[in-house]
């Protein structure tokens, strides 16, 4: 494991967007694994202003992002499709149609998931998958549980991980109680992962999962298993 202590989120997003642009220019059709959540937000800004400055070229680059709340289109608001057209997609030259996130609001979740899973494949699995961290430990929407669940499949969201979300959501919005994830599989068979953690907070957890027992409780756990993981964190909330 290769681990970059930061001192401010504005470092962390640039030393972030700096190995993902790395990994572009070694391998222009690189498939990239993305996230959402507030984490990698500075980082999107980042590559997409050195896309905008021609420095960066996304026209071959693939992308399979983690996750997908069950029952929301990809136009609705609060939908992780949405969300990666407002934040990277709309803003670098990438064709729409390399850019993969699970559908919803699919009618059959088992077909979406396998299909998802034999996508990520066909592509020749993920250079670079960008992980953040959730505060009970879950990669993805990998969450706690008594095994590690291999394939993309769809979990139930538990209640920290709903509380923690419910910052995107009105009060008067339905917030989906489950989602679609890319499941430990996919995850791991990824070349290199960068796992980012911002914030005070976060600290216990990140340090749970890197330092403890690999344990499910611990979904994050998993990564100290891979041959190629580097771990940017910023311990203060600047
Ligand atoms: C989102 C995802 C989640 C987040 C995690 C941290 O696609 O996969 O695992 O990375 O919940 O979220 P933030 O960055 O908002 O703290």
């Amino acid at each position: 494991m290769r681990s970059i202590h930061v001192k401010s989120y504005a470092q962390l997003s640039f030393e972030a967007a700096k190995i993902i642009a790395a990994q572009i220019a070694l391998k222009q059709d690189t498939v990239l694994g993305l996230a959402t959540g507030s984490t990698p937000v500075g980082a999107y800004q980042q590559l997409a202003e050195w896309n905008q400055q021609g420095k960066l070229d996304f026209s071959q680059v693939r992308t399979f992002n983690l996750d997908e709340y069950r029952g929301l289109a990809g136009d609705h608001p609060q939908s992780y499709r949405y969300f990666m057209q407002k934040h990277l997609f709309s803003q670098i030259n990438i064709l729409p149609g390399n850019t993969h996130v699970p559908q919803g609001d699919c009618a059959d979740a088992s077909a979406e998931c396998a299909n998802y899973d034999s996508s990520i494949l066909a592509a020749g699995g993920i250079d670079l998958q960008l992980l953040g961290i959730g505060h009970n430990g879950h990669i993805g929407f990998n969450e706690p549980s008594n095994c590690f669940v291999l394939p993309t499949h769809e979990v139930a969201l538990t209640q920290r991980t709903l509380e923690a979300n419910s910052r995107f959501f009105d009060a008067a919005e339905q917030q989906p109680r489950s989602a679609l994830t890319m499941g430990i599989a996919p995850i791991m068979q990824a070349k290199r992962i960068l796992l980012i953690s911002q914030g005070s907070e976060k600290m216990p957890i990140l340090e749970k999962a890197l330092y403890g027992p690999v344990t499910p409780e611990v979904p994050a756990s998993i990564l100290q298993l891979h041959p190629n993981l580097t771990v940017i964190y910023n311990e203060s909330d600047c």
